[in-house]
């Protein structure tokens, strides 16, 4: 294999030369990638056991939000949108992450249930890209898990309308002031317009980036009782 892009490849500081305008730099950051080989022979069977290997060797190897995750919904007009959110648990039955149930997000998730969550690890020249169904958990669950949560974060839920309109800062400043005094004796209960959502898959694809960008994409898609495995083209 040609490693020629180590001759012609930038480095930052090249790129970023004082007198270089950043748009003219932006078409000069690239690099190669030259993950481990990826194939339909060495991949778990199932997809979630492929998920749990990738995902140890993330949480390992990724200083920081190794569990990030984009979250892409759309409206029933079709307009998509994305955005971050936290993987906070999953299992043989999906992947569960927790919001407010009265976000942007959710209101197109109450549209359409159909989902995309996509895992990137730059440093492991990694991404996962999972579609599927998307339902909200049980109330005990969301329970469960809001009380683990810091206090600070716990009364952070109750003080912001997520999407909505504000005026200014000091509008979450006072709404967590009126709130730690309501709650100054008593457990902070888990706001009935916060909670769980879980991620049903359908379909998983694991891409592994190589050399010359001939990367690895291996899909996995549930058809009749059965994950069927392919290989993409990159
Ligand atoms: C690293 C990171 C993690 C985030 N985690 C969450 C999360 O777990 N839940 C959440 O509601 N928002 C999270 N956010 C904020 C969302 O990206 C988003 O701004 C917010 O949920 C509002 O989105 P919406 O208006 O589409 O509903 C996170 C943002 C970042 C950058």
């Amino acid at each position: 294999m040609f490693h020629y892009f180590k001759r012609w490849f930038p480095s930052k500081d090249e790129v970023l030369k004082p007198k270089m305008a950043i748009q003219q730099a932006v078409s000069l950051l690239r690099r190669e990638y030259d993950g481990i080989p990826l194939d339909k022979e060495s991949v778990d069977a199932d997809p979630l056991k492929q998920f749990s290997d990738w995902f140890a060797i993330a949480v390992k190897e990724i200083k920081n939000d190794p569990n990030a995750m984009i979250l892409g919904s759309a409206n029933r007009d079709g307009q998509p949108a994305t955005r971050t959110v936290l993987l906070k648990g999953f299992d043989e039955e999906g992947f569960i992450f927790y919001t407010n149930y009265e976000s942007n997000k959710a209101k197109d998730l109450a549209e359409n249930n159909k989902v995309s969550l996509t895992f990137y690890w730059p440093d492991l020249m990694r991404q996962i890209h999972i579609q599927g169904a998307v339902e909200k958990i049980s109330d005990e669950m969301s329970d469960q898990y809001f009380k683990s949560r810091p206090a600070g974060s716990k009364l952070g839920a109750w003080s912001s309308k997520q999407s909505s309109v504000i005026e200014s800062r000091d509008v979450l400043k006072e709404n967590l002031r009126s709130f730690e005094k309501k709650f100054s004796n008593s457990e902070i209960p888990r706001p009935s317009h916060w909670g769980g959502y879980r991620v049903t898959p359908h379909r998983f694809e694991f891409w592994q980036g190589r050399l010359n960008r001939l990367h690895d994409r291996i899909v996995y898609r549930f058809e009749g009782e059965n994950w069927v495995i392919e290989r993409l083209s990159p």
